[in-house]
Order: C-alpha cells, then structure tokens, then sequence
C-alpha cells in the first residue's frame, strides 16, 4: 500500500564461518556455514512502490545512500523486480540499531531485513526457504538471518540454476541451548578491507585458505554433535578453532588483511583467563577487530566485566538468541 511494506530483521554471528565464494554473482560459498541469530541491533527496512518514479531512492540510518552502497540495493531490487515480473522503481528507507559506531553494523540483518520487505512490496510469495535464497543475493551471510536461533547455510553443489536452488539457509533446533554472546567492541573505525574484498584475496592468493575449508567441513560435523547436545564446551572450543583458522588464512593472503587488532589479543587473553579460572567462555572475531564471547547465560555479567577490565575503553553488549526476520509495523 502507499505506507509500504516492513520487515525486521536481527544480525547472526557465525560459530563455523562463511568465508569465501566460489561464484561472486550468486554469492554461492565454498562451504556451510552455521550462526546464531541475535536478540540485538534489529535492522527495520520499508520498501514502498514509487510508480511514477526514475529511479530508486535509498535511505540509510536518515542518509541518502550514493555510489556502491546505493548499487547493492539497487540491484538487489533489480532480482526482486525480475523475479516478480515488475519494473516500477521503490523508496527504501533502513534503519539500523546498532549504536552508530560500534562497528557492528550487519550487511546479514540489512539485507534480510530489505528481502522481506522488498519480496512483500513486489507482491512475491516466498517462503523461508526462498526468502533465504534471495536474502543471500545481498549479502551471503544475509541467508543465516532469516532464521532465528541457530541456522545452517548450506553450500549446495554445482554451479548455476541447480547450485543456486540448493544454497539456502535452515533452522538448527537445540531447543535447551541458550547461550550467551558477550560482545567486546574494541575498535569502532571503519574496517580498512571489507569482507567481500577480504575473502575474495584470501581465496585467490593464500596457500592456507583450502586446508581451512577443508577442516571447517569436518568443524561444522562436530558443531552439530556439540549442538545436539548443548555441550557449550564443545561448542565454544570448535567455534573458537573455526574462527582462528579463518583469521589465519588471512593473515596468509597476498598481500595480508589482518583485522585483529592490540586490543583483541587482550581480550583473547583474558578468555583464555577466564577459562583457567573455571569460567567457559570462548571467543569468535569476523571481519573486523571486535571479539565475540560465548559462555553460560549464569556466566555474562563475569564475563563481560571481565573484558571490560582488560580493555577499559571499550563498549560490551549481552545478546542471546534472537528471533527470524519477519514482517512488522514500520
Ligand atoms: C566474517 O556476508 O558480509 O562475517 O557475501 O560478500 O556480503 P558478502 O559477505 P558477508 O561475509 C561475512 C563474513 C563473516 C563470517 C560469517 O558471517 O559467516
């Protein structure tokens, strides 16, 4: 209708980590992946039909969006439109909550967020499935936010049509297991490489990056006994290994990115701390410097003062898990 169609949708972490594309267009990964979906920093995005308009409009956070980050949208809406068999142009206008400068803003809320709203507006009827699929277009870790909880992003196999149908993301049910994330922002800068650049060069250039997918195939087999059995050891310790491998074979690209920072070794430092102190609690860094800590919910406010202590000037959030993207008010 003329107010347009809402969706919100919450940003996942990784416990086996996406990195790498075999194909860039479809965004098809090399290997699974497996995240948790946060109860924080939802993204709502509304999508509303401007028949009479040029172009698309897109606003973000009250900006008028230009140049590449106006692009992915535009394009994104172009599938949509194709899919839908329309072609009139829309107004998007997102909002992020995350605390401006946290560097946590999530291109995996964003654009799970813009796939239902824009599959609504469209008039498209997409279930979860499908919804994934497309939200992946945008950006591939964007498939997992779909879900609430624990979700797993299948790779598929092939190439094309069939690749592109196999590749979607689905809930992972541990009904007992609620963990928490304690998340250290260390470093609010803008990151100096993003993740799509970053993986590209780690795929093409590092003599680490096939030992890695390999042994996050074999990662992503153990997650999923951990999970089953909400061992939060078992899971902290392979999620931890996952994400150290992933920071490794980045280290080994040509030339290197290195996203970790001073101030994340701290805050490595001090989980491994905790833990000699008896407390489980592991860590998982993406494509910036920031350190994500998982531990029991009984453990958070130990731990997150904790990592407060070992880096004073840096901000600390709790999440859990949170729910899947869905439709809302506005
Ligand atoms: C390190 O989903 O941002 O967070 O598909 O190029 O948009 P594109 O990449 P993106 O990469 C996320 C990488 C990661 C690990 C993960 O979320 O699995």
């Amino acid at each position: 209708d003329h107010l347009g169609t809402s969706a919100v949708a919450h940003p996942n972490i990784a416990l086996i980590k996406y990195w790498g594309k075999r194909d860039e267009l479809l965004k098809l990964p090399v290997a699974d992946s497996l995240s948790m979906t946060l109860d924080l920093f939802p993204t709502t995005t509304t999508v509303r039909l401007a028949p009479g308009g040029v172009a698309d409009n897109v606003t973000l956070d009250g900006v008028a969006a230009e140049g590449e980050r106006r692009q992915r949208v535009v394009a994104f809406l172009d599938l949509v439109r194709e899919m839908a068999g329309r072609v009139e142009p829309a107004t998007v206008v997102t909002r992020n909550s995350v605390p401006t400068g946290a560097g946590l803003a999530s291109s995996a809320s964003g654009f799970a967020a813009l796939a239902v709203a824009a599959a609504g507006a469209y008039g498209l009827d997409l279930d979860p499935t499908a919804l994934s699929r497309l939200a992946r277009r945008g950006s591939g870790s964007a498939a997992r936010s779909i879900f609430g909880g624990f979700a797993i992003w299948y790779a598929g196999q092939g190439t094309g049509t069939a690749a592109d149908l196999a590749s979607y993301a689905e809930p992972v049910d541990v009904p007992g297991f609620d963990p928490a994330l304690v998340i250290a922002v260390v470093n609010a800068g803008p990151k100096a490489v993003s993740s799509g650049a970053a993986m590209r060069r780690t795929v093409e250039t590092s003599p680490l990056y096939r030992a890695w997918a390999e042994s996050s195939r074999a990662d992503l087999a153990d997650m999923r006994v951990a999970l089953r059995r909400g061992d939060l050891d078992a899971v902290g310790a392979i999620a931890e290994r996952n994400a150290l491998g992933m920071h490794a074979t980045m280290l080994a690209a040509r030339p290197a990115v290195r996203y970790l920072s001073p101030a994340t070794v701290t805050v490595l430092d001090s989980v491994l701390s905790l833990r000699a102190a008896g407390i489980a609690a592991y860590a998982t860094m993406d494509a910036g410097p920031n350190v994500k800590v998982l531990c029991h919910r009984a453990d958070r406010e130990r731990v997150a003062e904790t990592l407060r202590a070992a880096v004073p000037d840096c901000s600390v959030f709790t999440a859990r898990r949170g729910p899947g993207a869905r439709l809302s008010a506005g």
